[in-house]
Parts: structure tokens; sequence; C-alpha cells
């Protein structure tokens, strides 16, 4: 048994540095970290973090779901050897926690997915990179030095580019590939569509396709129509505005922005990526075509459905990612944690016993505990630690994910738990 006292650990920490009037710059409580990180970000990007789709009733769901539960701690156990590790996929994680897949980390701190990163790899948790990450997978897998990774694929219009992105996964050391289910569109999210911001039309978060071959190949025709074009559009008359998206995608186009201001990749990059973005056409029947393009595990991410679960594993499926994106796709969904127990009843009583992930509402070790002991194998860890990114870069999301260990730990052994295999649904009451 690995022996875990990070939660004691922790709280030392905090409280020595207390001693010399240091207060945790990144709150431990998540609804304050919420309220901190607001402060420090732009209105655009904290709309774009925190916002939900519609009038938010699912992003509320799944925080109010973990209120319907309570954990009843055991006495008179000995807890002062405990161990929070799993393993997922032939690999021991030291704790359940990963690192959930978030687009366009730039917008909340310049060090974005390599400051996510480094964090990851000094907390010993494992990162799923984001289809629509900041930084490419290759350079941030250089800055993971061989600490594990996983990659989240969206699955593109264009087939040729979702089996380049999966290639390069797999030749950058990603052991795992989770295909995001949720996304054929984007959600209805009434925070940017009110500023008019939608991050990729000004070129964030396009690095993995900026610096894919085929998706180059894409734009370099794309720029090619449009010369030998003898009709073209007429263009807009300039305002302030265009003006600053125009220098925001030199920016965030790859190469010289000087050079780029008069180019016409930048701009054939945004319209190029807004032709191929997710496909929703995507049906069970391509998954079969996924086993062809990678010898890697496959996580579906989005399961919300004991059905979709059954068919899932039925496709031979390596496991399921319960979620709803955060709130972010459908409003008025149901909440990520009350889809989990149906999901794991399928799973446990498959044949193939396959791990079940959770995320969506986790913003605390207690959550973690009750979606631990309601089933599942591993927790997501969303908003939060972008939020700490915000506030702190990679020192800021390395609190959030020693903070959300310590609780978890403390949790587990105020209530009589050793390892996550003593959390079990008769830990908790419906509250
Ligand atoms: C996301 N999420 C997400 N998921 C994914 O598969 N690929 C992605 O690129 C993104 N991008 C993204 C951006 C932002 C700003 C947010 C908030 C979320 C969903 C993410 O992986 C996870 O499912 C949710 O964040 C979980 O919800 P909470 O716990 O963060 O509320």
């Amino acid at each position: 048994m690995t022996s875990s006292d990070v939660g004691r650990i922790r709280q030392s920490t905090i409280y020595r540095a207390g001693t010399y009037g240091r207060r945790p710059a990144v709150p431990t409580d998540g609804a304050r970290l919420e309220e901190a990180a607001e402060k420090t970000m732009s209105r655009r990007a904290f709309a774009y973090v925190a916002g939900s789709a519609g009038g938010e009733a699912t992003a509320r769901a799944n925080l109010e779901a973990f209120s319907r539960w309570r954990v009843v701690p055991r006495m008179l156990v000995d807890v002062t050897d405990r161990d929070l590790s799993v393993e997922l996929f032939g690999r021991r994680h030291p704790t359940p926690f990963l690192v959930s897949p978030i687009g366009v980390l730039s917008m909340a701190h310049r060090g974005a997915d390599t400051a996510v990163a480094r964090a990851a790899r000094t907390t010993g948790t494992t990162p799923v990179l984001s289809t629509q990450a900041s930084v490419p997978m290759e350079d941030v897998a250089a800055e993971l030095g061989g600490h594990p990774h996983w990659y989240q694929l969206y699955w593109s219009r264009d087939d040729e580019l979702a089996a380049s992105l999966v290639r390069r996964a797999e030749a950058c050391g990603s052991e795992v590939l989770v295909v995001t289910l949720d996304t054929c569109y984007l959600g209805w999210r009434p925070r940017d569509l009110d500023l008019g911001s939608l991050p990729f039309a000004r070129g964030e978060g396009l690095a993995q396709y900026t610096s894919d071959p085929v998706f180059r190949r894409l734009v370099a025709e794309r720029v090619a129509a449009a010369a030998a074009d003898p009709d073209p559009e007429p263009q807009p008359r300039p305002t302030p505005a265009a003006v600053r998206t125009l220098l925001a995608m030199s920016r965030n186009h790859p190469g010289d922005p000087r050079h780029n201001l008069t180019a016409p990749e930048p701009r054939a990059a945004v319209e190029t990526f807004l032709q191929v973005f997710s496909r929703p056409s995507l049906t069970w029947e391509d998954l079969a075509r996924l086993r062809e393009l990678t010898s890697l595990p496959v996580v579906l991410k989005g399961i919300l459905h004991a059905d979709d679960a059954r068919r899932a594993l039925d496709a031979g499926v390596d496991g399921v990612w319960v979620s709803n994106h955060g709130g972010r796709q459908v409003d008025r969904s149901v909440a990520a944690l009350d889809a989990l127990p149906g999901v794991v009843d399928v799973v446990q009583r498959s044949e193939s016993s396959v791990p079940v992930v959770f995320d969506s509402g986790i913003r605390s070790g207690a959550d973690a505990f009750v979606a631990l002991a309601l089933g599942a194998d591993a927790v997501g860890v969303g908003r939060p630690h972008v939020y700490g990114l915000a506030l702190g870069g990679e020192a800021g999301v390395a609190e959030v994910l020693d903070n959300l260990a310590a609780e978890l730990d403390l949790t587990m052994a105020l209530s009589g738990c050793r390892s996550l295999a003593d959390l079990t649904r008769d830990r908790l009451v419906a509250g």
C-alpha cells in the first residue's frame, strides 16, 4: 500500500505559511476560487470559462446533485496508512484525479497548456490534452517529459484531419484516446453570445489545427482557391473591432505576427476550422473506424444514458466518461452525477468491466469522494484548474490539484476509508 498523508501535509504547509502572515493566493473553497478568478480574468475569458448553455440550469444541477448525497463516516478504523492510487489502462495513478480537457487556456493565462502540463507533472496528475488547446500537443508532451498524458479528440468533419490528430497523439506518447461525443455543435451559450465572443474566430484555441499537416493543406487549398476566384466577395469596411480581431488572428497564428498581418493564412485558418469543426453525422458505426486508426485504448466522453453505456461496451470501447461538458452543451440536461449510477450499473454488470471516469461538478475533495463512492474510477477536474491557472499560472494549477487530493485524503481518513476500494455506495445516504 502506498502511504498517503497528502491531506495533513497540505494543511501544515498552509497553516505554517499562515504563521508568517501568508494566506493562500488560490482559495481552497470552490466557490471562492471562482470569485477570485473572475477578478483577474478579462470579461471575455471569464464568460468563456464560466459560461454554460442557456439559462445554465444544467451547470447548477451539476453542483446541486452533490448535495443530495451525504457521507456516513465510520469510526475506529486504523486509517494511518491510506492509498489514493488507482490503476487505469495498465498505469497506476497516485490519485484518482485527471485534468479534464479544456480548450483555449491561453484566455486564462499566457502559460496556457504548458503551465497546466508542468503542474500536472509536479502533482502526479494525468492531463487530458484538448483538441482545442492553445499549444500543440507535441510541445506539451515535450514539456511533460515522459509524464503520462491522454489526448481528447473532437472528430472533425474531415476524416483525414481526424486521422492525422490521432496519429500525432499516438506519436507524441498519449496513452489513451478520449473521444468527446457531446459537441457535434457548440452549445447555445448566452454569456459568449451576448459579448459576440467566440475565441476560435480570433484564432485562439486552434494550435492543434495550425500545427497539423492535413489542416495546413486544407488552408493552403482555401488560400489558392480564393486567389483564383475571379469574383471575390467585397470586404466589409474595417471597424476598430475588426482591426483588433485581425491583430489577434495574426498573433495567434504560427509564424511572425507582422508577416501574418498581411498574409491570407490566419483568416483562412479560422474559416477552415469553422468549416471542419466537429461532425454532426457521427454514429456508433463510425467507432469501428477508430480501431483501424489506433491501438490506443478508447474512452467515450459525454455518456449520460445507461443504454449508450451498453452500446459503448458492445462497440468494444475501453472506458466511458460520464460528463455533460460542465453544462455547456444542453441546458436543462440531467446532472452528470445523477447519470453516474445508471452507467456504473451497466458497466459493472457487463463482462468487460471497463473504467468509468466522471466529471461535471467536481469542486472539492468531498465531491470526488461522492463520485467515487457512486462507482467512478477516476474524476476529472475541469473549471477549478482553469481558475487556478488564471490566479497563479503553473503554481495556481498545482495548488488546486494538491488541495483536491488533500481534501479527498482527509475525507477518506475521517470517514474510515483506507483506499479507493473502500469507497462504496454504502458509504453514502441520500440527503
Ligand atoms: C471544456 N470542456 C471540454 N471538453 C472536451 O472534451 N474538450 C474541450 O476542448 C473542452 N473545452 C472546455 C472548455 C471550457 C472553458 C470548459 C469549462 C470545459 C469540458 C471539460 O472537459 C469538462 O467536461 C467540464 O469542464 C466539466 O465540468 P466542470 O466540472 O468544469 O463544471
